[in-house]
């Protein structure tokens, strides 16, 4: 599959494709080489319509009267989504959120190598977090240079959050991961990735109050 094909898929689409490497991943780690559409819409809770349209995006992966072959499927997605390589992170902010991140070992089983970590706070500077170091905001650039880092993580507060996005771009970096409850703005060219986990809380509280409400007048 060419770049140009994989540029089509619509966001909407690419937004669900981690929760079908999520579910093949374990198919995979379970030993089962094909699934139907109708197995996998009942283990995800799609329809299988849906899980046709999607995966049809990108290839006719599917068979009649044979199902998905699993592993196919699977490496298919992960190269859509550019898991078949691996990336040098970097985390700008190294308090609560920046370190709980730094603690996670999933991202580096998935090919996102935390590099280091950077803050301004000097009591923090020379602290390790799972072997990764805290540095000086200063030498940031030159290690963004030197260790050929491709992903900035924004763990700073908000008001620092536009400056240090501005300085990891300049600094070459070509996607940031945002957590700052800021609208930064960069460059077309740079990938752009924003986390709000209030998002989830807030839909969480929608979905509770139209169960209560079905409650009410069932
Ligand atoms: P924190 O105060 O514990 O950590 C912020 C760290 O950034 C501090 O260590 C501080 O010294 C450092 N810092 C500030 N300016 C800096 C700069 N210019 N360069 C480098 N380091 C700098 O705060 P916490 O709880 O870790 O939250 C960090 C950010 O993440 C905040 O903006 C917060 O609102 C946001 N947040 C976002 C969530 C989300 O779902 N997106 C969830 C929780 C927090």
């Amino acid at each position: 599959m060419g770049d140009n094909e994989v540029k089509k898929i619509s966001m909407a689409v690419i937004k669900r494709l981690p929760r079908y490497h999520r579910y093949l991943a374990e198919l995979l780690r379970r030993d089962i080489t094909r699934i139907s559409s109708a197995e996998l819409s009942r283990l995800m809770g799609l329809t299988a319509s849906q899980i046709r349209q999607d995966l049809n995006n990108f290839g006719g992966f599917g068979q009649q009267g044979y199902g998905y072959n699993v592993s196919d499927l699977y490496y298919a997605i992960n190269r859509i989504l550019g898991l078949n390589t691996s990336y040098n992170m970097i985390i700008v902010g190294a308090g609560n959120l920046g370190q709980a991140l730094a603690n996670n070992t999933d991202f580096s089983k998935r090919g996102f190598i935390l590099k280091g970590l950077f803050d301004i706070n000097p009591k923090l500077i020379g602290l390790k977090i799972r072997d990764v170091e805290i540095m000086d905001i200063d030498v940031m650039e030159e290690f963004i240079y030197t260790e050929e880092i491709d992903i900035g993580v924004i763990c700073t507060g908000r008001e620092s959050a536009q400056e240090t996005a501005d300085r990891l771009v300049k600094a070459g970096i070509k996607g940031i991961w945002n957590f700052a409850p800021e609208d930064i703005k960069v460059p077309e060219d740079v990938a752009l990735e924003n986390v709000h986990l209030s998002d989830s809380l807030l839909t969480l509280s929608y979905i509770m109050n139209e169960k209560k409400l079905a409650r009410k007048f069932s």
